[in-house]
């Protein structure tokens, strides 16, 4: 929304000129100051690098307030759709506004279902990998030949094309997923199955094996569910700017879905629940956390602790609150209400949230740090727990994909720069270099 009485003067002192840059209001939130027009007014860049302060696009999607701890997505409250609502209809919210109907519910999960299988030659891909692959890796470049197979769903002009692009790319993803940690395994393939439900069919496809019946524990694959919508979105996080990035200049979508699959698996985003679970290993015991605290706190360790901090939440992160809460259903179900690495992460929790470190940069569990702890327990190897998020994020991936290709002057993202490389000089022959 633009008011045209809203903007921001700004004083340029060295040429003694003044600018007038447009304060647009969202529907919540901060402003934004309208810059698209500063380097023609003014001759000059803005420098943002990790867009602290910098609004990539508009979206209507997903809100954070990451002061109070807060997230919605399309207006309704993480903590109402984590009780209430399930991945597949919070999948629907997402990519399509509003929360379907009783009937267009049921249409949406048939869509999802009738699309999990993929390509039997698609198994060349998968068995072209070393096994100790990281399952990530697998899961980029298998995403990724998914543009070889499918034509007649990559025109982003095209709505229909789109949503099927869609379907294909939420249905498949569990597929894949299972189908990269089979193959670490060295298990059978095992095929989807329609009478399940999304998250009971990961689990199935995950776990069963053909040699004995695989009964699916439905508390188990609640809390799988939840996970995967705790995941499902998260505004403009670096995977999916990656995403929008890649599809600004039209690119195919499934290529675009696995360069936000490479972006997630640093450390420092979706690699951070391996990561977690990594460091509870590491520490060992909870008399060891102190320890890991002082560690954490002195910059020349180079150790931080995984699973605390994000670039947005300066409070508790709400998905924690309910990943502890599913964490704690799991362990109990399974009998591991002692688990010595929830012990630990507790310790690691209650010692970092009073330190004055922790307290004053704002430091406070993020959605990681209790994850890795619920899949370990669930029996997912630790390698396997990126490819979880990724599976979950690309209903976010897609809705923002579809947000952005259906908008009409779709434009191509090009960054600026500070240069401050050398000005311009005479090349020298390689017989006169010292
Ligand atoms: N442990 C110790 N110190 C930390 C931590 C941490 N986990 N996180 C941030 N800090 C410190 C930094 O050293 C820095 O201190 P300084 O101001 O004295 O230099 C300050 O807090 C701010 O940190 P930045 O790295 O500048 O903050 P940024 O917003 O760029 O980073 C990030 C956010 C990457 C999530 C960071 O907190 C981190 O590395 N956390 C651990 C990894 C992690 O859990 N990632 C998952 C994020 S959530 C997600 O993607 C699903």
């Amino acid at each position: 929304m633009t008011d045209a009485q809203a903007f921001i003067t700004l004083t340029d002192h060295e040429k003694n000129q003044q600018y007038k840059l447009p304060r647009i209001k969202g529907s919540v939130g901060p402003d934004v100051v309208d810059i698209r027009k500063f380097y023609a007014d003014t001759g000059m860049f803005t420098f943002d690098p990790g867009f602290t302060s910098t609004g990539s696009c508009e979206s209507k999607i997903t809100f954070i307030d990451g002061d109070q701890g807060v997230l919605m997505h399309r207006g309704y409250a993480i903590e109402d759709l984590a009780e209430k609502s399930d991945f597949l209809e919070t999948a629907y919210l997402l990519i399509y506004g509003e929360l379907p109907s009783a009937k267009a519910k049921q249409d949406w999960v048939k869509h999802i279902t009738y699309h999990t299988m993929v390509h039997e030659q698609l198994i060349k891909f998968f068995t072209g990998f070393r096994r100790d692959a990281h399952p990530m890796a697998v899961m980029c470049g298998v995403v990724g030949a998914l543009s070889a197979f499918y034509h007649d769903s990559t025109d982003l002009h095209d709505p229909h094309q789109r949503e099927v692009a869609c379907h294909r790319l939420i249905a498949k993803m569990p597929t894949i997923a299972a189908m990269a940690y089979k193959y670490s395994v060295g298990q059978p393939f095992v095929y989807p199955q329609n009478s399940l439900s999304y998250a009971e069919n990961f689990l199935y496809m995950t776990f069963s094996v053909p040699a004995e019946p695989y009964k699916i524990n439905p508390i188990l694959a609640r809390a799988m569910d939840r996970i995967f919508l705790l995941h499902a979105d998260h505004e403009q996080n670096a995977s999916t700017s990656t995403v929008r990035l890649a599809s600004s200049s039209q690119a195919n979508p499934f290529a675009c879905i696995a360069a936000g699959i490479a972006s997630l698996w640093g450390p420092a985003h979706g690699g951070a629940n391996q990561a977690v679970l990594e460091m509870l290993m590491e520490i060992g015991r909870k008399e060891n956390v102190g320890e890991a605290v002082k560690k954490a706190k002195d910059k020349s360790s180079g150790f931080r602790l995984m699973g605390f901090g994000h670039r947005v939440y300066k409070n508790y992160d709400p998905r924690a609150k309910i990943m502890k809460k599913t964490c704690d259903e799991v362990l109990n179900e399974l009998g591991m209400r002692h688990d010595p690495l929830l012990e630990i992460a507790i310790e690691l929790e209650r010692i970092a949230l009073q330190d004055d470190y922790f307290i004053e940069k704002k430091l406070y569990p993020n959605v990681d740090f209790y994850s890795g702890i619920i899949l370990r327990a669930m029996g997912f190897p630790i390698n396997t727990f990126t490819t979880l998020f990724a599976l979950a994020r690309t209903a976010g991936w897609v809705a923002h994909w579809m947000e952005q290709s259906s908008e009409p002057q779709m434009k191509i993202g090009r960054p600026r720069q500070l240069y401050t490389g050398p000005a311009k000089r005479d090349f020298v022959p390689v017989e006169k270099r010292g």
